[in-house]
Formats: structure tokens, sequence, C-alpha cells
């Protein structure tokens, strides 16, 4: 029955952090309430629900507190106790995208095997057990190391040439996969809905800066060819389709020197590299996010411009409370969109912001994100 009472629908957000914060955003447009469960007090996602439950996403009883006080729980973060949302969604309580999907990838070896098990292309890989020095020899270098658990932004991943890169080996449970000559990284948001409809996002292009392994620059679409971008999205979908994931998903591939499509990883949830959806495209990823876990029909994907997006990250040499710098000359740039995440406290190359810029073609574009890029900084109060 098309009829709903105010509020739409009650969500529970695990994780008040910025993805949380676009989410809660897209959730009023709707005409949604959201409660926040996060540790920090003003998280970025509570200061804007003005609901948060503040605890510890491991809290059993913190995550039932907020499972129970709402119609519908999500997450932006990955590293939640999963066997109690696992027993909440047993007794009954939507949960979505499913904590059994989330416990798969929160395991990056278990989300290796579940990769090869659906038939997707990825690179080889092998487990780390009692002489990882002899296991990764035989394997053959160069190899990535990944921490099975609670990497993210590149923690937990360490490249080894050879054996004498045995310095930066990580002593933690752990496997090893095929250093893949990538000719580009890209990326394809998928959104599920609640009866199996899909949607598709074109294909964007992700730009890692060397070293910290965070996103620097996002281009939408990703200069590929219509067989290569058809191909990405084929295998995005099926990936999705293989979990059957509700919400939306993004998947993290690599192009290959020689043409080929390799799955990276899976983020069960929205992703750093759809945030210029806000802007650029007829439904944003949050909007769609929630669409699928309400269970209302997904919305258009298309996209409206080609759009460039760069993250604002604490600058290396500050912390303490946030000093933005730049920002009137950022926002004299006709196109530039600055979005600032309400954290309290800044670190270097903490996630503070991002900035998307819309322009008529993306070379366009990406040039003013890159003097954005320069004219734009998080520093902070305090130089550690
Ligand atoms: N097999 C590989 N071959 C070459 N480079 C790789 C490989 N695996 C990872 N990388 C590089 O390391 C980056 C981070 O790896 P991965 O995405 O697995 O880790 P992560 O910590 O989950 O990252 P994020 O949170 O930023 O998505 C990749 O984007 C890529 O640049
Ligand atoms: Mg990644």
């Amino acid at each position: 029955m098309d009829s709903h009472p105010f509020p739409v629908a009650r969500i529970g957000i695990i994780g008040g952090g910025q993805l949380g914060r676009m989410m809660v955003a897209a959730a009023q447009r709707l005409g949604c309430a959201c409660v926040v469960l996060d540790p920090t007090p003003g998280s970025p996602a509570g200061q804007v629900s003005g609901h948060q439950i503040v605890g510890d996403y491991h809290d059993p009883a913190r995550l039932r507190e907020l499972v129970e006080a709402t119609d519908v729980t999500t997450f932006d973060i990955e590293d939640i106790d999963t066997e109690t949302l696992i027993e909440l969604e047993r007794e009954g309580h939507p949960i979505r995208p499913s904590p059994g999907i989330l416990a798969v990838i929160q395991d990056k070896l278990s989300q290796k095997r579940m990769l090869r098990a659906a038939g997707l292309p990825t690179s080889d890989f092998v487990a780390l057990a009692e002489d990882p020095a002899r296991t990764c020899a035989d394997f053959g270098y160069p190899l990535v190391q990944k921490a099975r658990r609670g990497g993210y932004d590149g923690r937990g991943v360490a490249i080894l040439t050879g054996p004498e890169d045995w310095g930066r080996y990580l002593p933690v449970p752990s496997y090893v996969e095929r250093f893949v000559a990538a000719k580009k990284e890209i990326a394809v948001l998928v959104a599920r809905g609640l009866d199996g409809d899909t949607r598709c996002y074109p294909v964007v292009e992700t730009r890692f800066r060397p070293g910290e392994n965070i996103l620097d620059l996002l281009l939408a679409p990703a200069d590929i060819t219509a067989a290569t971008s058809a191909r990405a999205r084929e295998i995005a979908v099926a990936t999705v389709e293989a979990l059957s994931g509700v919400g939306v998903f993004g998947v993290e591939m690599f192009l290959t020197d020689r043409g080929d499509i390799l799955v990276n990883e899976v983020a069960p949830r929205t992703h750093n590299s759809g945030h210029y959806t806000i802007e650029a495209s007829l439904t944003d990823q949050f909007e769609q996010h929630l669409r699928a876990v309400i269970g209302l029909p997904l919305g258009a994907t298309d996209s409206l411009s080609p759009a460039a997006m760069i993250n604002l990250l604490g600058s290396p040499d500050h912390s303490g409370r946030p000093v933005v710098r730049g920002l009137a000359a950022a926002l004299a740039i006709p196109g530039v969109s600055v979005h600032i995440y309400g954290k309290a406290a800044t670190k270097p190359f903490r996630k503070m912001g991002h900035v998307t810029v819309l322009d008529t073609s993306l070379a366009a574009a990406q040039a003013k994100a890159e003097r954005v890029r320069s004219l734009l900084t998080i520093t902070g109060e305090d130089h550690p």
C-alpha cells in the first residue's frame, strides 16, 4: 500500500561519520528520521540527525537499542560486531545490507573466496599461516599482503616487491595476492533493491596518492572504451547479485595493462567514489541507498554532467580543532561544491571533507579540482 505516515521511515545508522552525515541529509529530504550510533558525541552524522546513541559499534546493548528504536538499520562503516547484528536480524529486525554479507566482506580473505566461488575475476591469492616467508616465496613476488580484518584507507595493505621488502610485512592474520599492474583503478556503484532490481552508476576512475592510498582524485565518467565500461558494469552487478545485497555497494576494480578487469574489493555501503553523485547524478548514492533499504523504487543513475572530486584531507603537520583556509577562493570558481564533515578535530590525512567540481568537460572539471586542491587546506590549531 503506497501510504506512509510521518516519518516515512525511522532509519538506524551504525557509524556517525561522513557517509552517515550525507545519508541523513538524503533521509531528511525523503521525510525519514535517523538515529545514529557512534562512540563520539556530536559525530558528523549525529550533528545533523539530532538523535545519536553514544556507544560502541561492538556493544551488543547499544546495537540492540538502535535496532529496536528504528524501522530499518543500516551502516556507514564495516567494523561492527556482526554476531549481535545477525542475532537481531534473526529476531526479525530488518538490517540492510544483511549482516551475513558484512561478515563475509569484513574478512578480506573470505571476501576473496566469495569472489572466486562466484566466478568473478579477481587476482590470485593464498592464505598465510605458519611459514609466511616460505608461502610468499612459493607464491612469487611482487605480491600484495593484506590484513584480513580492520584495514581501511590503505592501512592493512603492504606491497612487497621481493624478500628484501620483508620489513614492511604486517604481523597480523593476513593473506597475499598477486600484484596487479593496473592501467587504471575504476569503481562502479551498484544499488540493489529489496525486490532484486539493480541500478548501476557509470564507471568512474579513482586515482590514489602513492604512499597514503587514500582516494586523491575521482573522475566521472572514467575515460575508458564503451566495451570496457559495459564489462565493468556487468561484473559489478554480478558481484552484488552474488551477495544478494540490498543497498548501495561500491565495487572497486583494476583495469589491467592487458585490458582485463579484476575485482579488487567490495564495500557493502555507500562509497567515497560516489560522493560526486550528490551534484552530478539524477539520484545520489545516499538517497539511492535509502530507497533500497526502505523498499522504495530505485532512482535513475544517469549523470547530468562530467565531474571531478577531491578529498579534503587533514594537513600532514596539524591536529586539533580544524581551520579551513582558502574556502572563499575555492567557492569563487564556478561549479565548485565544498562539503565539510564537521569533525571536531583534524589529524594528518584524516578525511575532513571533499569537493566536487562540475564542468562541461571532464578535463575542465579536473583542472578546476586540482586548482581547488592547491587553494583549500584543512589545518588545525595544534602542531603535533
Ligand atoms: N593486488 C594489488 N595490486 C596492486 N595494487 C593493489 C593491489 N591491492 C591493492 N592495491 C593498491 O592498494 C590500494 C588499497 O587496497 P584495498 O582497496 O584493498 O585496501 P583498503 O585499505 O580497503 O582501501 P580503501 O579503504 O581505500 O578502499 C588499492 O586501491 C590499490 O591502489
Ligand atoms: Mg579499497
